[in-house]
């Protein structure tokens, strides 16, 4: 076998998507010397318009995707609904990383959860759903409450609903009918968490201290790092993480989202196979961001250290900031120990993720309220 392909800076970078997380690996990646492009349906995209080009077509478009790949060195994506064909038409014309298969896996909610299960890996129970008859026999074997979600393109919580005792189960899967689906026993968990894993293609891996999240309406709200929770827990949330990253034999980022319970057991949420909202804080409050990682990762560099620089919080800017007009960038830009990030996205509609702010502290629990002080100065 030849040695895998080192790329040094001066190589482009192709981006199959053009969203926040393009945008920062972008400049990630030329701080660093390399030239990226981006491909995506979209114009002007938040990655667009930092990129040194923006193609936009349409991800069946195949000699636009050829054309796009020959282009560049190396190919990665920031979002995995990007259709496996599309990957393996880019994969014969340069060179992708993480590859097609780990795409495959971790955009199918329910080939993920078959992946984990055959990895012996924790997760909730769950059951493949494609009938209303299915779903009754999935609630029989379950239990409830339990969850119901789409296998695929699901995020932030859309395609997702609970089920509670004495709900209807022909109604309650009525909006799903058509689409594959999974259920999912309901997890009370104690806290949320999730841990980002880089590898590279020497196999050689590396963990961010653990993340603590906390979302509303199903949306990642705020993440302190590092998460509040015992030493043993951290080290088993990280160890669990580097052996899914082996598995896949992934080469880039991961991130995973776990649930942590009350006696210390961990169960696995879900993956994703690039930079994550959670690994945020890294941009400004770590000795390597998560998107030079991933771009360290994909280039065959060796690893960055992923130590934290310092306690800190996230919080994330969805459109509902804007509803009371143009946001108080004044009052935040004022407080010396929040940064302020922004995705260059034209219309802030609710629910939409437009920023986010980053907070150091000398413990976790300052940052948070700075984080949470700058948002609300914000709405002011
Ligand atoms: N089985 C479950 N038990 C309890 N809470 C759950 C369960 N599944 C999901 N949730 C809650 O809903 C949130 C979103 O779920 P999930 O991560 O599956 O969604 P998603 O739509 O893929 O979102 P994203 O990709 O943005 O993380 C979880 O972070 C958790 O707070
Ligand atoms: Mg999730």
């Amino acid at each position: 076998m030849s040695e895998p392909r080192v790329f040094f800076p001066g190589s482009t970078i192709g981006v199959m998507g053009g969203g926040q997380l393009g945008r920062m690996f972008a400049i990630a990646a030329r701080r660093m010397g390399y030239r990226v492009h981006t491909f995506s349906p979209d114009e002007d995209t938040p990655t667009g318009q930092l990129a040194d080009r923006e193609v936009a077509a349409r991800y069946d478009d195949e000699a636009a995707v050829r054309d796009f790949a020959r282009g560049v060195d190396v190919l990665t994506f920031e979002f995995e609904n990007i259709p496996v064909q599309t990957v393996e038409w880019a994969a014969e014309c340069c060179v992708v990383r993480p590859s097609a298969k780990v795409l495959h896996v971790c955009q199918h909610r329910l080939r993920e959860k078959e992946f984990l299960d055959q990895a012996g890996v924790p997760l909730p129970g769950f059951q493949a759903v494609g009938s209303a008859g299915d779903l009754a026999a999935a609630v029989a074997e379950l239990g409830l409450p339990a969850v119901l979600k789409t296998a695929a393109f699901g995020y932030d919580g859309k395609g997702q609903r609970k089920i509670a005792p004495g709900d209807n189960l022909v109604e309650a899967w009525a909006p799903f009918a058509g689409t594959g689906a999974v259920l999912e026993q309901f997890v009370r968990f104690e806290k949320e968490v999730s841990v980002l894993v880089a590898r590279g293609v020497d196999g050689r891996t590396a963990t961010y201290p653990v993340c603590e999240n906390v979302h509303r309406n199903h949306i990642l709200d705020v993440t302190i790092v590092p998460a509040n929770i015992a030493p043993a827990a951290a080290e088993r949330a990280c160890a669990l993480a580097v052996r899914i990253a082996e598995q896949l034999d992934l080469v880039g980022l991961l991130a995973v989202e776990m649930f942590l319970l009350a006696d210390g057991g961990i169960l696995i949420n879900e993956l994703a196979p690039r930079p994550h909202n959670s690994g945020h804080f890294s941009f400004d409050a770590s000795a390597t961001s998560q998107f030079e990682q991933q771009l360290r990762a994909v280039c065959g560099l060796p690893l960055g250290n992923t130590d934290s620089l310092c306690p800190s919080a996230m919080v994330n800017l969805l459109g509902d900031v804007w509803a009371g007009g143009e946001p108080d960038w004044a009052a935040v830009l004022a407080m010396p120990d929040v940064k302020l990030h922004l995705y260059g996205k034209a219309e802030p509609r609710a629910g939409r993720k437009m920023g986010h702010l980053v907070a150091f502290g000398a413990t976790t629990e300052e940052a948070a309220a700075r984080a949470l002080a700058a948002r609300s100065a914000l709405k002011a």
